[in-house]
């Protein structure tokens, strides 16, 4: 039996917009897409120690971590995590998505207000659509469109969710004064570090443990697939925070637990990121490297947002111009992938180049080259 007609239409529209999605296989080509920034998810060494841990592990976590799924790697991974993230309590998930879901529809409730960055990613809006709360965004990182919001009577429990690094962006919130508006308007903070985790701090807690806020944040959503090279999310906070996800965010209590082998993978690959902190260093020189040549070669021909972290974007507006412009680099032997509309607003169509500490300074050379010549 097809597809009904209205959805073959739906897929029709789409590809007359140059926006159909496919799945591709990733060829051999220079990595400037992936989110691997520190090289850890093709990192030979962290994969032998993490095999040999999980020697003799059960294949499976068997069920819900509710009922017979738990077991003593959770307890000893979170409890790690909480050390290293400097919370009172941590608590796994099997994904950032899954993250976001359980914490924006369970702690938000009917008659508090969310108020949401509008470039925030589709789980945190899909998470506040789950849940009861009213919401509204507010302009990309604009402060004071944010205060002019949470100024407004409010009888409920104000929230504002935000991401420490915006990931088709790669700008970064201002997180010191969005704590002191937090505080000023007593709002809960939530910050979604997906893709600062790893990157930014001694022990990779992102930004919040560069600039010392981890008390001063309500909630801190932590993804392992990104920077840490592996996979799954963990929630840090207070106990009261943790306990109350356990009894009532359902992305967390009807699924089946991660297997040992993730927690493993998680743990592993945290430590490592602490006890090697030069692979931070490598990213971001080549970050720098990067910056140079676009600043010699590409100002006067392509915009891009403002951003220091291996995010970056050359934006191309229109799919046609971000599509033909990915192709040619991919003809070329570079793997960077167009991001269109509609996961990003109409004329705000872009390249999405990923640094990462891999990538030697001659292959971004050469991809600024390729893109000064088209
Ligand atoms: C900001 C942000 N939050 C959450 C997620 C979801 O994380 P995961 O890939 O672990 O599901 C992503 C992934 O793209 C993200 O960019």
């Amino acid at each position: 039996m097809t597809l009904p007609k209205r959805h073959l239409d739906q897929l029709k529209r789409r590809k007359e917009n140059n926006s159909l999605r496919s799945l591709k296989l990733v060829d051999s080509l220079i990595d400037f897409s992936s989110n691997d920034y520190l090289g850890l998810a093709r990192n030979a060494e962290l994969a032998n120690e993490i095999h040999l841990k999980s020697n003799n592990q059960r294949n499976g976590s068997g069920g819900s971590r509710l009922l017979t799924g738990n077991n003593e790697l959770f307890e000893e991974t979170e409890k790690f995590l909480s050390k290293q993230f400097r919370a009172e309590s941590t608590l796994l998930f099997n994904s950032g998505y899954d993250a976001n879901l359980a914490v924006l529809s369970s702690i938000p409730q009917r008659g508090d207000i969310i108020l949401y960055d509008e470039l925030s990613h589709a789980s945190i809006k899909d998470g506040i659509r789950l849940g009861l709360a009213s919401k509204t965004s507010f302009k990309h990182n604009d402060l004071i469109d944010l205060e002019k919001k949470l100024s407004k009577d409010q009888t409920g429990d104000k929230y504002i969710v935000i991401e420490s690094i915006y990931s088709m962006d790669g700008d970064e919130a201002n997180l010191n004064e969005l704590v002191k508006l937090s505080l000023k308007y007593n709002a809960y903070l939530i910050v979604d570090e997906a893709h600062a985790a790893g990157l930014y701090g001694k022990n990779g807690g992102g930004l919040s443990e560069l600039y010392g806020l981890q008390n001063d944040i309500f909630c801190r959503i932590y993804t392992f697939g990104k920077a840490p090279g592996v996979h799954g999310a963990a929630v840090a906070g207070t106990v009261e925070l943790i306990k109350y996800l356990i009894n009532f965010a359902r992305p967390f209590i009807y699924t089946t637990a991660l297997p040992a082998h993730s927690c493993l993978s998680i743990q592993t690959t945290m430590r490592y990121i602490a006890d090697n902190n030069r692979i931070q260093n490598a990213v971001f020189e080549n970050v720098n490297h990067y910056l140079r040549k676009f600043q010699k070669k590409l100002k006067g021909q392509f915009s891009r947002t403002i951003s220091n972290h291996p995010i970056q974007t050359i934006i191309t507006p229109g799919n046609d111009y971000a599509r033909s412009l990915s192709e040619h680099l991919l003809a070329k032997g570079f793997d960077v992938r167009p991001i269109l509309a509609p996961t990003v607003k109409e004329g705000e169509e872009r390249l999405r180049i990923c640094l990462h500490s891999y990538n030697s300074t001659d292959e971004i050379s050469s991809l600024v080259d390729t893109l000064a010549t088209y």
